[in-house]
């Protein structure tokens, strides 16, 4: 039988045959079997000068620089917690800047073993595109398979579902935004919260109590105790502990129509935030929030879609302020904001809606913004598929126009992406990649554009850069 000494000594049979590409493959760990190779190498080195000279620096390197990278938080492959640092992402000692995709319903449909596939093609048909962070719902409050069937109450399938979408999403390498409840009564929400406390004979009348009422707070905040803290069936990792969650988001666009000055909502984050953090001080959290500006920001109003958006109990710049939240949330929906059909006044809308954003997120709140829902419908015939496509354009040049200045603007995340055979769910905003080439084009050069910002160097990843130069030539000529 060999021994592991022989087996070292082996390549070492015909040194001189090897170019010193192949000897320091055959070195990589520190074993005996490395150390005699390098020791023969210093040996060898007065006979075949130059090519063991060679040999020895890059298996030296070899070592060094995975040992480099591991001690300095730089390993390019580790699949670790997003961060942030100023007003960027980081991820591995590097920028992270994320082209994403919204698919709220993952969790419903892989409560059932018939549609659960279905989870994992819009992962795949993501991850082909280029897409890194996926926003999901991680709440589905009374109703048909709900999470929560009532106030502590879960139902212990669609929990296993839910970490069945967060098992599966590592394995496509997207990171998940996962967002903890509903303005809008679609999946619950705070009209379902409100019934919970009726039933339970409290006396709240409006669907705003949700922001105030103690024991509906409390109810909210069970909640997310139960989500921050669940340990994955799948993978034993506690949620609040798996990088593959990107962030927390408090709720899918609250507004509280009830208190224009926006009071009551800023009450309601300031809260929410710290009880987030006090569970889990790790992920990054964000509001949810549409974006509108309110009355702290006066000479901002005019930017908003129309005057109503001023009113609806929500500030863009007081609400971001709180301690805890980390960055900016921001939707664009012209078709749905504005009365003026033409589309030149939408693309218009578009870039002024997120340039004032980014200007802010940047000077203002120096955080990073992500413009985490933007779509159009084409279901009622106003506007088609090239509209989409120009849409989705203008988007993306406006958020790489702040990237490559070192903006705040850290990424977009498109609503909304569906898998083929889910037509059916359709609610006009959804993009098959299969049956929209052009728009898969798009998304996968924007794609490709923010990973080149990603691999970018900066002043720990000296050792890394290979690929950052690959990228960035293949996009040096490239503009939309
Ligand atoms: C419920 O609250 C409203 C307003 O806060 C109040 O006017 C009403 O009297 C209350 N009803 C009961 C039964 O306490
Ligand atoms: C799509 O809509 C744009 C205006 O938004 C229009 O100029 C164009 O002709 C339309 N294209 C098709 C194929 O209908
Ligand atoms: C890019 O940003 C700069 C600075 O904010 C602005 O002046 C310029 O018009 C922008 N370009 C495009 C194409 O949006």
């Amino acid at each position: 039988m060999l021994s592991r000494l022989h087996l070292a000594l082996l390549p070492l049979s015909f040194p001189t045959v090897l170019s010193p590409f192949q000897f320091s493959s055959t070195v990589r760990h520190f074993d005996w079997g490395s150390i005699l190779k390098i020791v023969y190498a210093f040996v060898a080195m007065r006979r075949e000068q130059k090519g063991c000279y060679l040999a020895l620096i890059k298996c030296l390197l070899d070592w060094l620089i995975p040992w480099y990278r591991k001690h300095d938080g730089a390993d390019a492959e580790a699949w670790e917690m997003v961060k942030r640092k100023g007003n960027q992402f980081m991820v591995n000692g590097r920028p992270f800047y994320v082209n994403g995709f919204n698919t709220y319903w993952l969790m419903i449909l892989a409560v059932d073993s018939s549609t659960r596939q279905k989870v994992s093609d819009v992962f795949q048909q993501a991850a082909s595109v280029g897409l890194t962070v996926c926003r999901t719902w991680a709440f589905n409050d009374g109703g048909w398979r709900a999470l929560q069937k009532s106030p502590s109450i879960y139902d212990e399938d669609v929990f296993k579902a839910l970490d069945f979408v967060v098992n599966e999403a590592r394995k496509f390498k997207i990171r998940l935004l996962l967002s903890l409840t509903n303005n809008w009564e679609s999946y619950g929400g705070k009209k379902q919260y409100i019934k919970w406390a009726q039933n339970a004979g409290l006396n709240v009348t409006s669907d705003d109590d949700f922001f105030t009422d103690e024991t509906i707070k409390s109810y909210f905040k069970n909640h997310i105790k139960t989500i921050l803290t669940r340990v994955n069936t799948f993978n034993n990792i506690a949620y609040k502990d798996d990088p593959t969650i990107f962030g927390w988001e408090l709720m899918n666009e609250p507004r509280c129509e009830s208190d224009p000055t926006g009071s009551k909502l800023q009450g309601w984050i300031q809260e929410m935030a710290v009880h987030v953090k006090s569970i889990d001080p790790l992920h990054l959290v964000e509001i949810g929030a549409e974006g509108f500006y309110g009355p702290s920001t006066a000479d901002r109003l005019q930017v908003n879609p129309n005057s109503y958006a001023g009113q609806v109990g929500t500030d863009f710049i007081r609400n971001h302020q709180v301690l805890g939240i980390d960055f900016a949330s921001v939707h664009i929906y012209p078709d749905s904001w504005l009365s003026d059909p033409s589309p030149q006044t939408h693309i218009q809308f578009v870039k002024q809606w997120m340039e004032a954003h980014i200007d802010d997120a940047e000077n203002t709140l120096g955080m990073p913004i992500v413009f985490s829902e933007f779509g159009v419908s084409t279901k009622n015939g106003k506007f088609n598929q090239t509209f989409r496509d120009t849409f989705i354009g203008t988007v993306y040049q406006t958020v790489l126009n702040s990237t490559r200045r070192g903006g705040s603007a850290s990424g977009c995340l498109f609503w909304q992406l569906f898998p083929d055979g889910t037509d059916y769910m359709d609610d006009g905003y959804a993009v098959v990649l299969n049956k929209s080439p052009n728009t898969a084009s798009i998304m996968s050069v924007q794609s490709r554009r923010m990973q080149s910002f990603n691999s970018r160097c900066n002043w720990n990843c000296r050792w890394s850069c290979r690929k950052m130069s690959e990228v960035d030539e293949t996009l040096h000529h490239d503009e939309l």
